[in-house]
């Protein structure tokens, strides 16, 4: 299965995948963790991308489709994966589509979660995750069990993003309106568009997503 996952920051794409990881045994390809990666590493790509992804804007095309088309070509991707963060532009679709067609392949579904703005202010102000594991959470909406102990791996070093500040995702939400929000029309017109009610609960966001990849 190849599947996209579209949606505004803070939508819960990220949240999501992890789920469907989980479930459908395919790699998550999250093109902000692959950026996040390649700027504590230092890389050429890290060292082009920090200015931008903290002013939350969006980083060239030209690097996205790179970093990706490299990334569907490893063995994991095989049987298939669940894009989270690609593709932002109209011409990343354009792109993933002849990478794809270039290997017989093809997306199967995109799931756009809806979320409405408010809710999107208030899930990225409080998110954190952790830094050993990078388990995600939430100050009201996703607790770790234990007060300061990570669920998953009992580590205590949690971290919050730079660009979860409400200035930077006033940028990020523009940068969506403008750029990624056209995708869901690109997409009803290939007929690989579904959407998903993203205001839900965490778990009826999860049931509502498999009901439609499994319908
Ligand atoms: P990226 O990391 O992709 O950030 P984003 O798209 O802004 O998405 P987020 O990770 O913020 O949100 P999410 O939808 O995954 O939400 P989450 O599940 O965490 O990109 C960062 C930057 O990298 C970009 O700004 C850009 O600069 C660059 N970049 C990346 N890809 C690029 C590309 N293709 N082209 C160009 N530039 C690119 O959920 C958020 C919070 O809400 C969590 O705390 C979670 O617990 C909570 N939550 C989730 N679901 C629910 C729910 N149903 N109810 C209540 N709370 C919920």
């Amino acid at each position: 299965m190849r599947l996209i996952l579209l949606g505004p920051p803070g939508a819960g794409k990220g949240t999501q995948a992890k789920f469907l990881v989980d479930a459908y045994g395919i790699p998550q390809l999250s093109t902000g963790d692959m950026l996040r990666e390649a700027v504590a590493a230092g890389s050429d790509v890290g060292k082009q991308a920090k200015a931008i992804m903290e002013a939350g804007k969006l980083v060239s095309d030209d690097i996205m489709n790179a970093i990706i088309s490299e990334r569907i070509s490893q063995p994991d991707c095989r049987k298939g994966f669940i894009l989270d963060g690609f593709p932002r532009t109209l011409e990343q679709a354009d792109a993933l589509y002849h990478m794809l067609e270039g290997k017989g392949m093809e997306i199967d579904t995109v799931i756009a979660l809806e979320v409405d703005d408010d809710a999107l202010v208030e899930r990225i102000s409080g998110r954190f995750t952790c830094g050993n594991c990078g388990e995600g959470y939430h100050d009201k909406f996703k607790q770790p069990a234990k007060e300061g102990v990570c669920d998953r791996c009992g580590e205590s070093d949690f971290k919050r993003r730079k660009d979860d500040n409400p200035e930077t995702l006033r940028t990020r939400l523009f940068a969506y309106y403008k750029d990624t929000a056209p995708l869901i029309g690109y997409y009803h017109a290939y007929r690989k568009l579904r959407t998903v009610d993203g205001m839900a609960d965490i778990g009826d966001v999860t049931k509502a997503i498999r009901a439609v990849l499994e319908a």
